[in-house]
């Protein structure tokens, strides 16, 4: 039997890592997609990478809803979510209902803090993959990947009952384990030469560190009113910002989960270095998504990072403010919007 996996969300990033795991070996990848259903059943992602050049990608099976997925009976080795996670939108672990067997992996390719908590509530038995990638890439039309550039994938077990600093290993731990050494494993086999294997809380530091990029980066753009990365990055006063709100995120990591950064996690300094030096004119996914009118991932980016250090006792000022100012202003345009229909 291959192993199968199924992409729930099969847009930039769900698509660019299925192409990679179709071409690992025994390895069978199918897709459930929403409004480029037509498109991908017809024929199938079309992806172009300057690592892999261009190439074509048929989904084993192609699914224009959770219903028809479900109809078709599969068992699912790996279910990949790689969703705009947006809680405050949707609940998308209800698009997993009856597709999540005893040998299922949830596995969460999204930004954002707290995105695995509500597959965790309704599926409190099966194993959950946390997964972060600095992969860029976008679809700019239904079955058309484009991966700009960047590859990584880091993937750890979610074990949270770890975190309230219990040593006592639950029975499940051990398939979490073996499940994410697995998908490691395929995403090599794929060409993914730097898919990165992790451990519980080396990865949810992991999630804190793109926290500190993307909670810098997103809304800040947004606010500026659509400034580049390199533009804001080099900007005398929006360049001290960024770095500020950078070091309060990675400050305030350490504290939350109780144990120093890695070393191995670029300082703020280094990140801000490096984005000076980004040419590419590229902007931050938010400040495109506001342009097109989406909503935002407002609530993973910065609501729950505040949400979770309140909890302990600490406050993010920086983060709190961009977070009350967008969040108003994302309220008002969907008002405006509602009172135009
Ligand atoms: N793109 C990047 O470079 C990048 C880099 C790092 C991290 N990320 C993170 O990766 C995650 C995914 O981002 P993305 O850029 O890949 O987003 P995306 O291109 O918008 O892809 C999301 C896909 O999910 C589909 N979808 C949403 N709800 C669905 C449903 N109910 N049923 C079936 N399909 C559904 C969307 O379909 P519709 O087209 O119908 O909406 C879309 O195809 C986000 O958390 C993002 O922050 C992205």
């Amino acid at each position: 039997m291959p192993t199968r996996i199924l992409l729930v969300g099969a847009g930039a990033i769900g698509a660019f890592y299925g192409s990679r795991l179709a071409c690992a070996p025994n390895t069978a990848v199918s897709a459930l997609c929403r409004s480029s259903y037509k498109a991908v059943k017809a024929n199938g992602f079309k992806v172009t990478s300057p690592n892999y050049g261009d190439s074509m990608f048929r989904p084993e099976h192609t699914f224009g809803s959770p219903d028809e997925a479900k109809q078709a009976a599969l068992s699912w080795d790996y279910l990949l979510v790689a969703t705009k996670a947006l809680p405050d939108v949707n609940d998308d672990s209800t698009l997993l209902e009856g597709l999540v067997g005893p040998e299922t992996s949830i596995v969460l390719v999204q930004n954002g803090l707290g995105v695995e908590e509500p597959y965790r509530k309704r599926f409190p038995k099966a194993s959950i993959l946390s997964a972060v990638t600095i992969a860029s890439a976008v679809q700019p039309n239904h079955g058309s990947i484009t991966h700009n550039r960047w590859t990584r994938i880091s993937i750890g077990p979610y074990l949270p009952h770890l975190d309230s600093g219990s040593t006592t290993a639950e029975p499940s731990d051990d398939t979490a384990t073996q499940k994410n050494s697995r998908l490691v494993e395929l995403l090599k086999a794929g060409g993914i030469a730097d898919a990165e294997l992790y451990d519980h809380a080396g990865l949810q530091f992991v999630r804190w560190h793109k926290i500190a990029i993307n909670a810098a980066m997103n809304p800040s753009s947004v606010l500026s009113g659509g400034t580049g990365n390199q533009e804001m990055s080099t900007d005398p006063e929006l360049s001290r910002h960024l770095l500020a709100v950078m070091n309060e995120v990675l400050e305030t990591a350490p504290k939350v989960l109780g144990k120093p950064l890695p070393p191995k996690l670029a300082s703020a300094e280094r990140i801000l270095g490096s984005t000076k030096k980004n040419s590419s004119g590229s902007k931050p996914s938010m400040q495109i998504d506001w342009e097109k009118g989406n909503r935002l991932e407002l609530e993973v980016i910065l609501g729950n990072p505040i949400r979770i250090a309140r909890d302990k006792g600490i406050e993010m000022p920086r983060l709190q403010s961009m977070y009350a100012l967008l969040r108003k202003a994302q309220e008002n345009r969907e008002q405006a919007k509602e009172s135009k229909l």
